[in-house]
């Protein structure tokens, strides 16, 4: 996730951009970086300083040419190419005059990098975006104009993009498109503007165009055009944004943890984004480790804390399935003092949503000092974790605010499971086909994560229901294990009730002895090989009076009849079911720690990011 910024002739550009880049900061801030046209050539800044990028380019502000109307700005957030100054945004062409900013993934940018520089293009960073500004390049050398040539390179892109370019030749004029990453156009008083996002326009204008896939966009100062990547002219639709800065900093939502539920889609698409090669291989994003070495792997320890640590554990189910691999699951900060058994042919992989936890951390270093492999599943490019690990495969979900994971905890799922079917293909443990169908089912996660976040109002209705009871249970067995813990952590955090996730099977040997009428028990109860197992274990609280919530597949009448309530889901594989089912559990929370008055977005006693022991 980076964050996009452009205007022409609405008044001096640098101002305008270095604001809009404060409030896109929480987009991504491992680099910032702007592009000024002015008297027929391009005045570029860059600078990577983390969260000071921005600062740092208001100090050069003194070395600007003075007058300049027109820029494009852009803060990163790093996924391809480590945040460095050599790849932050704006990219150049060969010719330095042209400029140009992207948000997402080009997922064929390796062969379109092969294709350009066999044509005698030089490529100057490690980024996916570059391709695109010499291949606009080449199609301008060919004859065609700024607006022509950006839609003939996107035309052969594959991914997901906002994109913006700017060309000395053409002083007034930026050129924009999207697909699947949000841009929106801005109509102030003598010119024109450009964002990702609604708040980094606000203090200009009020009027705002969003634009939709597939479309293209001409900024002149007088003039905005819009055109689908077809060709086809389409009328602008201007609406007046009448949100105020922070509502609209929240994107209209009432806090940040409903804003990036409502971004889990997305970020399960970003992150399952690029994995599989042509020739049907899957790719890590940097695996300084080989084949060879992933094939000595005997076994394999997962390392982790709180909701990294549940997707851990669905990772163990996936491995040990799909490989046969013995993997063993760990709180981190047992790990390290327990004296687990490593060497060279062991395997661990930390997972860490900030990738600065310091028990995974640690965790992570003792596994390294007794020679096993290392791997980090990490949201922050260049994290403490990600550079001492010999392999990384990133989440991609994006800056986190809400301190309660969501997305960032769905993202882990994902990916954990692409690793896994790496580890399989690598061993050779599942046949090419049974890979490429759980592929193409992780591919339809996405949409249906979109359809769970989209029946909120049903479980609201639910949490109206239950709100009130003092204790909660979440049950599952097999992949709904860690769900129900997830669950129950939720809960918890958000609302301070007493919950707690139990396996199903567990229950009546011991923790039943809690269930009184008014226990609310929630089961995961989507079909599975243990799904009988589970309405069984359901049936026994059910007859001691708790009140069951079930989360269960669509129209299956079966489940519903043992419940009180039901969080209907979409149905899927029962090992990727983790990444759907969670779903309803969070609003779940969400809703009850709402209707409780509680900060959802801050809860007591809690950080984002847990630097000590
Ligand atoms: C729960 C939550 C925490 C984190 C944990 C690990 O909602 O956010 O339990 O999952 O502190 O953090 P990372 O993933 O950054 O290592």
């Amino acid at each position: 996730m980076c964050g996009i910024i452009g205007t022409t002739g609405v008044d001096d550009a640098l101002p305008i951009l270095l604001e809009g880049l404060h409030r896109l900061e929480y987009r991504g801030y491992d680099s910032a970086g702007v592009v000024l046209v002015s008297d027929g050539v391009l005045w570029r800044a860059r600078r990577a300083d983390g969260t000071h990028s921005v600062e740092e380019l208001f100090s050069l502000s003194g070395t600007a040419p003075a007058g300049a109307h027109t820029g494009i700005g852009h803060t990163r957030w790093a996924t391809h190419g480590s945040p460095t100054e050599e790849n932050a945004h704006p990219h150049l062409d060969c010719t330095g005059r042209l400029g140009l900013v992207h948000n997402g993934i080009i997922e064929n940018h390796s062969e379109l990098a092969s294709e350009l520089v066999a044509k005698g293009h030089t490529l100057t960073s490690q980024t996916d975006t570059e391709v695109l500004a010499h291949l606009v390049e080449d199609n301008i050398a060919g004859g065609a104009s700024l607006v022509e040539a950006l839609r003939a390179a996107l035309l052969r892109v594959r991914g997901s993009f906002s994109v913006a370019v700017v060309h000395a030749d053409d002083p007034e004029v930026i050129v924009a498109g999207r697909r699947a990453t949000p841009l929106v156009v801005g109509i102030a008083k003598g010119g024109t503007l450009l964002a990702s996002d609604i708040p980094a326009l606000l203090g200009r204008t009020r009027r705002m165009i969003p634009l939709d896939d597939d479309q293209l966009v001409e900024l002149r100062p007088d003039s905005v055009r819009i055109t689908t990547l077809d060709g086809e002219e389409i009328e602008p639709d201007v609406r007046t944004i009448d949100w105020d800065l922070e509502a609209a900093q929240k994107g209209g939502y009432d806090d940040y943890m409903s804003k990036e539920m409502h971004e889990q889609p997305q970020a399960v698409a970003d992150t399952l984004l690029d994995r599989r090669k042509p020739d049907g291989a899957l790719v890590l994003d940097e695996l300084r480790l080989t084949n060879e070495d992933l094939e000595r792997i005997q076994k394999v320890f997962i390392v982790a804390c709180g909701s990294s640590y549940h997707a851990a554990m669905v990772a163990k189910y996936a491995i040990e399935h799909w490989t046969r691999l013995p993997t063993e699951v760990d709180i981190a900060s047992e790990f390290r003092y327990r004296d687990p058994v490593l060497d060279d042919r062991t395997l661990v992989v930390g997972v860490s949503q900030s990738g600065e936890t310091l028990d995974t951390l640690q965790a992570m270093s003792e596994a390294a000092r007794w020679g096993a492999k290392v791997l980090v599943v990490s949201n922050v490019v260049d994290s403490s974790m990600a550079r001492k690990a010999d392999g990384v495969l990133y989440t991609r979900a994006g800056p986190e605010v809400g301190v309660a994971s969501t997305k960032c905890h769905l993202a882990q799922v994902v990916a954990l499971e692409i690793l896994a079917l790496t580890l399989a293909q690598i061993r050779g443990t599942q046949p090419a086909e049974a890979i490429a169908l759980l592929l193409d089912r992780m591919h339809e996660l996405p949409d249906k994560v979109e359809e769970a976040l989209g029946r909120a109002k049903e479980v609201d209705a639910v949490a109206e229901a239950i709100a009130g009871a003092r204790d909660y249970f979440f049950l599952g067995r097999g992949v709904g294990f860690p769900v129900a813990l997830e669950g129950a952590l939720k809960l918890k955090e958000l609302s301070y009730l007493r919950a707690e996730g139990y396996p199903a099977g567990e229950l009546k040997h011991g923790p039943i002895a809690l269930i009184v009428p008014g226990t609310v028990v929630v089961g995961i109860a989507t079909r599975n090989g243990l799904f009988e197992k589970m309405l069984a274990n359901l049936a026994e609280v059910k007859s001691r009076g708790a009140t069951v919530v079930l989360v269960a597949d669509d129209d299956d009448d079966e489940a519903a009849a043992v419940a009180d309530h039901v969080l209907w889901v979409p149905p899927t594989e029962p090992l990727l079911s983790p990444v759907v089912n969670v779903v309803p559990l969070q609003l779940l929370a969400y809703r009850l720690a709402r209707m409780l008055g509680n900060d959802v977005d801050r809860p007591r006693n809690l950080a984002k990011t847990v630097t000590v022991e």
